[in-house]
């Protein structure tokens, strides 16, 4: 069944995009003065605070995932666009367990091992077409095509339908705008039904040939003598599309944003020593990756979060907030590489529904960020550069469409 959407708009209506982009005063005041805050017009519970977010995502038996109702709609609501029932994995324990061994078996270890020379690949392609000496907008070059590129390989389709994919997935994850829900829902159901037609006959023509890829494991995973079929298998994919594309742009986008305006000394760092990459990428993950929130359905009464909640209540838990909690984090507001414990982000969530794909997203970041540090010795934001109009409104907050830089040889 459709769950009814929960705006978030409606809960801060930030003044400006580049507010919503990085919104650490928000943050600051409900810290302050509303660490568990309950908004009427949505109807809706909020925490910000890491403990409280951790308590939201990890205990199944009072906050679940199962509900009416979501501030993160998935997909769209005709038979193409939903999950079929085995395979949705937004449930709770203990069905949950079995339909994420499934799904599991397309992230294992081993094929992460055999990614990583294709994203390589992928991300050489990208960075190699970007000429030495001139400006280059980093998000339409690398960010926003990379990981779109890096599934439609691992799915094992033509790359040149990549494009193809991200138009599916830019109208299957657009937020409801006020007003315009209906046409915008109509958009989806095609946007699925084009999207279903176009890959049902690659996992039929896959089941007969298996290979090195997401749709072949899908297709060999078993537990317990359960099998996805073709159907299943487009539709899970759709998830996984939805899961994967727009949050790994975002995170790439977001790491050249800080790299050219949080520290300009980074770069250079980072360029003298290489092996530091990954403890940046997940220094971005908790700084600068704003648009991470879950919500959860109340299973039954409690007072764990301080007031009374009730069965039935909506609560929506800001991992982005929880990242800058200074009772978790030192100096929080400050990007810092080197802090020791940044991987305690929330950002990939926490819990049994932590992302699934995480290595896959971290891998990807990972081997842009390197391509592109072997390939330019400096970057330059450029001094025309205005934030506000280079944003655009995605489901889950506001997210980098444009970015210019300069790059030198
Ligand atoms: C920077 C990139 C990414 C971020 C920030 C991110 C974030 C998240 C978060 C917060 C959750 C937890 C949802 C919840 O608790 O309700 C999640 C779940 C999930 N993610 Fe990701 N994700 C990213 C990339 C990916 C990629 C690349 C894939 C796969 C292609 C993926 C697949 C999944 C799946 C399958 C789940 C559901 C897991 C479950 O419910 O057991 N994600 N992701």
């Amino acid at each position: 069944m459709a769950k009814e959407v929960i705006s978030l708009q409606e809960v801060k209506n930030f003044e400006t995009r580049a507010e919503e982009f990085f919104p650490i005063h928000w943050y600051k005041e409900m810290f302050s003065s509303h660490p568990v805050y309950f908004h009427e017009g949505t109807n809706t519970w909020h925490v910000f605070k890491y403990e409280d977010v951790k308590q939201v995502l990890t205990n199944h038996d009072i906050f679940s995932v199962e509900g009416d109702r979501s501030a993160i709609p998935v997909g769209a609501n005709n038979k193409e666009g939903t999950l079929p029932d085995n395979a949705n994995i937004m449930v709770d324990p203990p069905v949950h367990k079995k339909r994420r061994s499934l799904l599991s078996a397309a992230f294992t270890p081993r094929s992460l091992k055999n990614w990583e020379p294709r994203i390589q690949r992928i991300a050489k392609e990208l960075v190699d077409d970007i000429q030495v000496n001139s400006t280059v907008d980093i998000v339409q070059a690398l960010a926003a095509p990379l990981p779109g590129m890096v599934i439609a390989e691992l799915f094992g389709v033509p790359i040149k339908d990549r494009t193809q994919f991200k138009h599916w997935v830019d109208i299957l994850f657009q937020p409801y705008e006020k007003g315009k829900e209906d046409e915008i829902e109509v958009r989806k159901q095609e946007a699925a039904k084009e999207y279903f037609q176009y890959l049902f006959p690659i996992v039929v023509e896959k089941r007969k040939n298996l290979s090195e890829d997401v749709i072949s494991d899908l297709i060999k995973a078993e537990v317990d003598g359960e099998k996805f079929t073709d159907d299943e298998i487009v539709r899970v994919s759709m998830f996984l599309l939805g899961a994967g594309i727009e949050t790994t742009s975002h995170a790439l986008a977001n790491t050249f944003y800080s790299l050219l305006y949080d520290d300009e000394s980074l770069y250079e760092e980072l360029r003298k020593d290489i092996e530091l990459v990954p403890d940046a990428v997940e220094e971005m993950l908790r700084y600068r990756f704003q648009i991470s929130k879950r919500d959860r359905t109340v299973k039954q009464d409690n007072d764990l979060l301080g007031p009374e909640l009730k069965k039935g209540d909506v609560v929506v838990a800001w991992m982005s907030a929880a990242n800058m909690d200074e009772e978790m984090f030192d100096h929080p507001f400050t990007l810092n590489i080197h802090r020791s414990n940044n991987k305690k982000h929330l950002t990939f969530g926490k819990g049994q529904h932590f992302c699934l794909g995480a290595p896959l997203a971290r891998l990807e970041i990972r081997v842009a960020l390197e391509a592109f540090l072997q390939k330019f010795s400096r970057i330059e934001p450029i001094e025309s550069f205005d934030l506000e109009n280079n944003l655009t409104a995605s489901a889950p907050g506001q997210s980098l469409m444009h970015l210019p830089m300069k790059v030198y040889q």
